[in-house]
């Protein structure tokens, strides 16, 4: 089978996919599946064979030449972080072209990429998140009417955004304009959410056979004051697999972690944070595409359960067929 790793995307993010995309493509086994890295980039649409030669991607269809061959993907591995990868938009091109992929489909990625849509679904269904506010881009606001409402320390994050760009901590009310407009830099839309105190989870899960599964939860101990990029991507935290949290706290985020999977509809590996607040899960966000880099979670959690790589990412692609 001819498999599309695709990464990049046209977000801050991207360099980070870059890094997802090479481990997905050094870990599928080449006895198995033919690879191609495809990167999704704002100056083009690029396969990237390994000795660095790059062709364009013929939009038409997503093909490309590959030694002098043409290569339509037979499957599409997406891990594209931010647009256009995990908010739907190629999600629904490839839907268009009938080449199957491994992430939640477009609507499913639409809606979990807008934190307040998903989270207000979510909501509807019981799930248990912080009190937030929502500013557009254009709207007065007044930040002592949100303060009321959500208490300080609260979170200013961009609305439609990942890896904590453009998010901010807020603990004093003349901070708090400043802290927008930094959100401002990432997305037109701002989410300002109260500060829940507790232990923070994240939970991978996927799908197999029919089957919505959970991985042991991950701890994060920041040492920064929240989960930022330094935290998550330049060491500055401890990541603890399985957390340091009681039996009954496991089995119930796990559990709410494959509600959340289930009422949204999604397929692939997605992954949930929490923050487990007197022994109540909740819900932060859900990442559609989430990380697969060195630094990040899901491959910690995959080799935890005691899985290889590359055979987790054959039975996505496998499931993506289904
Ligand atoms: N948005 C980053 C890549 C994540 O969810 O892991
Ligand atoms: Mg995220």
């Amino acid at each position: 089978k001819n498999i599309a790793v695709v990464m990049g995307g046209y977000s801050s993010e991207f360099e980070i996919s870059l890094n997802s995309g090479a481990v997905v493509c050094e870990a599928l086994d080449a006895s198995v599946y033919n690879v191609f890295a495809i990167h999704i980039l704002k100056d083009g649409w690029l396969y990237v064979a390994e000795n660095g030669s790059r062709q364009p991607i013929d939009k038409a269809n997503f093909s490309f030449m590959a030694n002098g061959e043409k290569i339509v993907p037979d499957v599409i591995f997406n891990t594209v972080h931010g647009t256009p990868g995990e908010d739907g938009y190629l999600q629904a091109y490839w839907n268009l072209l009938g080449i199957p992929h491994t992430s939640p489909n477009f609507y499913q990625s639409a809606l979990s990429f807008n934190k307040r849509d998903c989270l207000s679904v979510l909501k509807g269904f019981g799930v248990k998140c912080a009190n937030s506010y929502y500013i557009n881009k254009g709207i007065e606001y007044k930040a002592e009417n949100i303060i009321k409402i959500v208490g300080l320390p609260c979170f200013v994050k961009p609305n439609r955004a990942g890896s904590s760009y453009g998010i901010s901590k807020v603990n004093h009310l003349e901070d708090f304009d400043a802290a927008v407009q930094n959100a401002f830099t990432e997305d037109t839309e701002v989410l300002v959410e109260t500060a829940l105190v507790g232990t923070e989870v994240s939970v991978g899960v996927y799908k197999l056979d029919g089957e919505i599964k959970a991985f042991m939860p991950t701890e994060i101990v920041s040492e920064n004051e929240f989960f930022d990029y330094e935290a998550k991507y330049l060491g500055q935290s401890q990541e603890i697999t399985p957390a340091r949290i009681s039996s009954e706290e496991t089995e119930r985020v796990q559990e709410e972690a494959r509600k959340v999977y289930s009422i949204l509809g999604m397929s692939g590996v997605t992954r949930s944070e929490f923050i487990i607040q007197k022994g109540e899960p909740y819900l932060i966000e859900t990442n559609t595409t989430p990380g697969l880099s060195k630094e990040s979670i899901i491959p910690k959690q995959v080799r935890q359960a005691g899985m290889v790589l590359g055979d987790f990412f054959g039975s996505l692609i496998e499931e993506a067929f289904k």
